[in-house]
């Protein structure tokens, strides 16, 4: 039995297969390497370059590698240029998934993961957000999310498929052993910036909105650190192969921190004063995001490890010291 994994090369992708390889499991991963980065793939998987959407591709990897289970992190992420491009984030988001579904339920895989977000909620909704809030994507890209949840829905009540959705707070960090960590030099991520910022790469980090109804007037997200997201996959795939019904599950710790709570961080971390830049509120971005992750715990029995915002911070800055080495 083997893991075909989307997106391996990727962020977070990369991320699950050390996870996935670290405990013994087989894993194929299919990457076309448009943001990708094939030095972060470890060499115990097997890689296959290619497009999700090439559906004879992916049913002869499925039969090669006797695949059982399909998780798919290929895809699109960042939220402004979903906005400025959204038909490409449909065709890479929605369209090539189907492709993928398609061809997944055609090899007669039973088992899907899937990597949703946060902004499938609506922005008024009540937080900490639990799975049943209410829904309203207010970007391109958090709209591709939903719709592809709505498709698995469909395909699982229709097919022989049982799926989880993971809904992925705000993840940062890098892997304590250093072998991953996010590589994009166009990252727009907070905790990548300001490591980016603390080691002078960049001038300097942008506070994007001040004015927020907060309590420092900056926008509160609930940070997850990118293993105990790997760990969370781990999990669903178990429950899936030990016959679990498909499901949703929010991924974060509970706990909204702000981006002055991060620049703390990143300084009480550094031992210096990051130079940061007040400037106006970055379009699409909501207040606050802070999940309700009681069904993750209670019924995939997940116990985060790195619930710690300088252990996030470290392990990023650790990351973009040996990355741009
Ligand atoms: C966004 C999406 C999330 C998606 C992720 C992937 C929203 C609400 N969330 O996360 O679903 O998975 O992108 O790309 O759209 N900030 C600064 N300065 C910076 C960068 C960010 O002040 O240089 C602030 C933002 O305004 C925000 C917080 O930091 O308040 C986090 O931003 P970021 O790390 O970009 O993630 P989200 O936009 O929350």
């Amino acid at each position: 039995m083997t893991v075909l994994v989307t997106g391996g090369a990727g962020y977070i992708g990369s991320h699950v297969v050390l996870a996935l390889l670290d405990r013994g499991d087989k894993v194929v991963v299919l990457d076309d390497l448009s943001t990708g980065n094939r030095a972060q793939v470890d060499s115990r998987t097997a890689f296959v370059e290619g497009d999700i959407a090439d559906g004879a591709l992916v049913q002869r990897v499925i039969a090669e590698h006797d695949v059982d289970a399909v998780l798919h992190f290929a895809g699109s992420i960042v939220v402004p240029d979903s906005v400025a491009d959204p038909l490409r984030y449909y065709d890479n988001n929605v369209v090539k998934s189907r492709a993928l579904l398609e061809a997944v339920i055609k090899a007669g895989v039973r088992q899907f993961i899937f990597s949703s977000t946060a902004t499938v909620y609506a922005p008024d909704a009540p937080q900490p957000l639990a799975e049943d809030a209410q829904k309203g994507p207010i970007s391109p890209y958090a709209r591709t999310k939903l719709m592809m949840e709505w498709m698995l829905e469909d395909a699982a009540r229709a097919h022989a498929l049982r799926f989880v959705a993971l809904r992925y707070f705000n993840v940062a960090g890098a892997d304590a052993r250093g072998r991953s960590g996010q590589s994009g030099p166009q990252a727009t991520h907070l905790i990548k910036r300001a490591a980016q910022a603390a080691l002078g790469r960049i001038p300097h980090l942008d506070i994007f909105g001040t004015d927020y109804p907060t309590p420092d007037g900056t926008g509160v997200r609930d940070y997850i650190h990118v293993s105990d997201l790997a760990e969370a996959h781990l999990l669903a795939l178990d429950a899936l192969r030990s016959g679990a019904a498909s499901d949703t599950y929010n991924c974060g710790y509970g706990c909204g921190l702000s981006v002055r709570q991060v620049i703390e961080s990143v300084e009480r971390v550094t031992g210096k004063k990051l130079p940061v830049k007040l400037g106006p509120r970055r379009p699409g971005d909501p207040p606050t995001l802070i999940s309700d992750p009681t069904r993750l715990k209670s019924e995939l029995g997940w116990h985060p490890s790195h619930d710690n915002l300088d252990e996030i911070v470290r392990s990023a800055l650790e990351w973009e010291r040996r990355f741009n080495a």
